[in-house]
């Protein structure tokens, strides 16, 4: 099936989008994203995520961010015309091409803004069911990692080292000792004395949309969380530890750095997370994550 996207109000096949090599996405990673999940063809959290992007195009002196109703009506069309259950919508946002190399931004901007669908299992994945093996690497980014911007390379370097070292993710550790958040996703743990830990909001880290949404599902379950930094001793020293994403949700971590986590395998507060993450987006767990009631 060819794969539609949509470039600058145009739905067309994805091979056919064309950009400039002068687009300042391009030249300078002037530019910002979203990644938004799919489930059952619905959109989850749309609204934080467009909120998200709104103030990262603020951040970075943006006049006026693209039109939300017209935005929301794109990653809608490509839901239904890609025929996505499960997956993720990718939206990018630059400040556009100008035919030549200038560091300093125009005063007017012609953003360049893509979309694009990808189908994607998000529950039913072997990293929820059986955890993540991951590494750690230096926090090389720069200081506003509260802007989702697409200047990845510290990212993308951290999965490939990852990668290369036959295991699933990273997450980044600041030269102070302590875990800012995963390459692409928020990290947390369940520390020896059952607390619940995540690192505060700051521009040291992405708030993060599915952070939020099991932050405050968690709150309704009863549960507290401590929203502070915690040292890479420490999660390894933790009872559990889990990663936070719109691409994998709510994922186990069972080893980091080769040392098991806990048991080694994904834990009971985990366990009963993902499952409240998953009813929260009107998944059903019995049905969609049958392993969550299996004995770990
Ligand atoms: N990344 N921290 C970083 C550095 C991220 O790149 C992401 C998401 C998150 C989690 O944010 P959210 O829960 O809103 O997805 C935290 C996306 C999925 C990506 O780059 O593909």
């Amino acid at each position: 099936m060819v794969k539609l996207a949509w470039l600058n109000g145009v739905f067309l096949a994805a091979d056919e989008a064309r950009i400039s090599p002068f687009d300042r996405g391009f030249l300078f990673a002037d530019g910002v994203y979203e990644v938004t999940a799919v489930y059952d063809g619905r959109l989850i959290d749309l609204d934080l995520h467009l909120d998200r992007l709104e103030r990262s195009l603020r951040e970075l002196g943006f006049p006026t961010p693209p039109d939300r109703g017209e935005i929301a009506a794109v990653h809608r069309r490509l839901i239904v015309d890609n025929d996505i259950r499960e997956g993720y919508i990718y939206l990018q946002v630059t400040r556009g091409a100008y035919g030549a190399r200038d560091f300093a931004a125009p005063a007017i901007v012609r953003p360049t803004c893509f979309a694009f669908a990808e189908a994607k299992s998000l529950i039913n994945t072997v990293a929820a069911r059986e955890g993540l093996n991951i590494i750690t690497t230096p926090d090389i980014r720069w200081a506003r990692r509260d802007i989702k911007s697409t200047g990845l390379l510290a990212q993308a370097l951290a999965k490939t080292q990852a990668r290369n070292a036959g295991v699933d993710d990273a997450w980044m550790v600041g030269p102070d000792g302590f875990v800012t958040e995963g390459a692409s996703a928020n990290a947390w743990i369940v520390n020896q004395d059952g607390d619940i830990v995540t690192r505060e909001l700051s521009s040291t880290i992405l708030a993060g949309v599915t952070r939020a949404r099991l932050s405050s599902a968690l709150s309704d379950a009863g549960l507290r969380l401590q929203q502070r930094a915690f040292t890479l001793e420490e999660a390894v020293a933790a009872r559990e530890a889990f990663s936070t994403s719109a691409t994998a949700l709510v994922a186990p971590v069972v080893r980091i750095d080769g040392l098991a986590i806990g048991s080694g395998r994904p834990g009971p507060v985990t366990r009963r997370l993902q499952g409240l993450y998953f009813s929260a987006i009107g998944a059903d767990p019995a049905r969609d994550a049958p392993w969550l009631f299996q004995e770990s």
